[in-house]
């Protein structure tokens, strides 16, 4: 990953304090339910590793219960000593192994715990203070992983930090009918833009990302970077595994892709809550946007002007319409429908505080999962997926 240095000196610092406030003020908004330790009996099949120390042990009580299949999610407590071992519990209760979703980066890029091979990866980078909404994860496209581990190795302070949980189902059952039969009748389509590692002014603004310390806080990964790939072609063999199927590169490099989500398609609502994590508006994003790169200007004259207007244009448009696969163009879904969806989304979201040494596994075709914002950066959560 290059990224060029813009040395944009203390110019940003006082945007940077604007952009955590703001996180903060939406995080203030969010409060999710606290399951107490009875409740979270009810919601997840809850072991401890004490009883069934072993990955076989563990393993066979799952196919027993079919824990994954009823509740979705199953929490394993004292299970430290499985730390370096969640791919061989991932192979045991999930035989399907192999699928190539992304690369090793996903729409928040994700950093690997081992140098080695194996795909264990530190939770999102996005900066503590965000609050990562709820999704079913990749479920922008048409292959997405079944079963998702996480470890957690540090948890956050008490009350912070959790991975909160929704399941699919409640969020169906609580949705105003008639916004139900609406996004049913066509369907989702979910457009999605990624930037070319090669553009100037994408290196430019991974730099100043970079400079601003808030972590990957915008969705802005290259497409060489999310799907671990140089080569168009390749990118473009990968994209229709995906089931994208309309795809259009960009002047600068980067590349639109459009995902069409059916109501047939477990996860189809998910990207509904996941619709724009920069700022609650278009507006808002589009303000944040052209202030970053109104500092990244002073500092690179150079860039292009046109180019960071067409890119100020492409990352504050919203992603998500309603309707059928046709040239990159949907029906606007109003902000109406989408607050209420995020609205319900928040309602029917439980949390539980991580312990150290504790596995959650999770069908990601039945809940949905997000991460509450944190003040301690020690946190450490890892995952695999399959
Ligand atoms: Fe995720």
């Amino acid at each position: 990953m290059s990224f060029q240095r813009i040395g944009i000196g203390n110019a940003h610092l006082e945007l940077k304090s604007t952009i955590e406030e703001q996180c903060q003020q939406r995080a203030n908004q969010i409060h999710y339910v606290h399951l107490s330790q009875i409740a979270l009996n009810e919601y997840a099949m809850c072991i401890d590793a004490k009883d069934v120390p072993s990955i076989e042990e563990i393993g066979q009580l799952l196919k027993q219960s079919n824990a994954l299949e009823t509740k979705g999610v199953v929490v394993i407590k004292s299970a430290s000593h499985l730390a370096t071992q969640l791919p061989d519990l991932l192979k045991e209760i999930y035989q399907e192994t192999g699928q190539d979703f992304e690369g090793n980066a996903s729409r928040t890029l994700r950093k690997k715990v081992y140098k080695s091979a194996q795909n264990v990866f530190h939770t999102t980078q996005l900066h503590h203070a965000i609050t990562l909404p709820q999704h079913n994860e990749a479920a922008y496209h048409n292959a997405y992983p079944k079963i998702m581990v996480f470890y957690c190795k540090t948890p956050a302070s008490k009350g912070e930090g959790a991975t909160p949980l929704t399941k699919n189902n409640d969020l169906v059952r609580k949705l105003p009918k008639a916004i139900l039969e609406q996004l049913q009748e066509k369907g989702l389509l979910y457009r999605r833009y990624l930037p070319s590692q090669t553009s100037p002014v994408t290196q430019a603004f991974h730099g100043f990302i970079q400079e601003l310390a808030l972590g990957t806080a915008f969705p802005y990964a290259s497409w060489q970077q999310v799907f671990d790939c140089e080569n168009r072609h390749v990118l473009e063999d990968k994209l229709k595994n995906l089931g994208a199927k309309q795809y259009t590169w960009m002047p600068n490099g980067g590349i639109c892709y459009e995902v069409h989500k059916l109501p047939d398609d477990p996860v189809w609502l998910s990207p509904l809550g996941f619709y724009r994590f920069g700022s609650d508006t278009e507006s808002g994003l589009r303000s944040l946007l052209e202030q970053m790169f109104s500092l990244i200007q002073q500092s690179c004259p150079h860039l292009d002007s046109d180019e960071i207007k067409q890119e100020v244009d492409q990352l504050s448009q919203l992603n998500l319409t309603s309707g059928w696969p046709c040239d990159l163009v949907g029906v606007p879904i109003s902000e109406g429908i989408l607050q209420q969806v995020r609205r319900t989304m928040i309602d029917q979201t439980v949390r539980f505080d991580w312990e150290e040494g504790m596995i959650m596994i999770l069908n990601n075709h039945l809940v949905m999962h997000g991460r509450e914002q944190f003040r301690t950066p020690e946190r450490e959560i890892h995952v695999v997926f399959a």
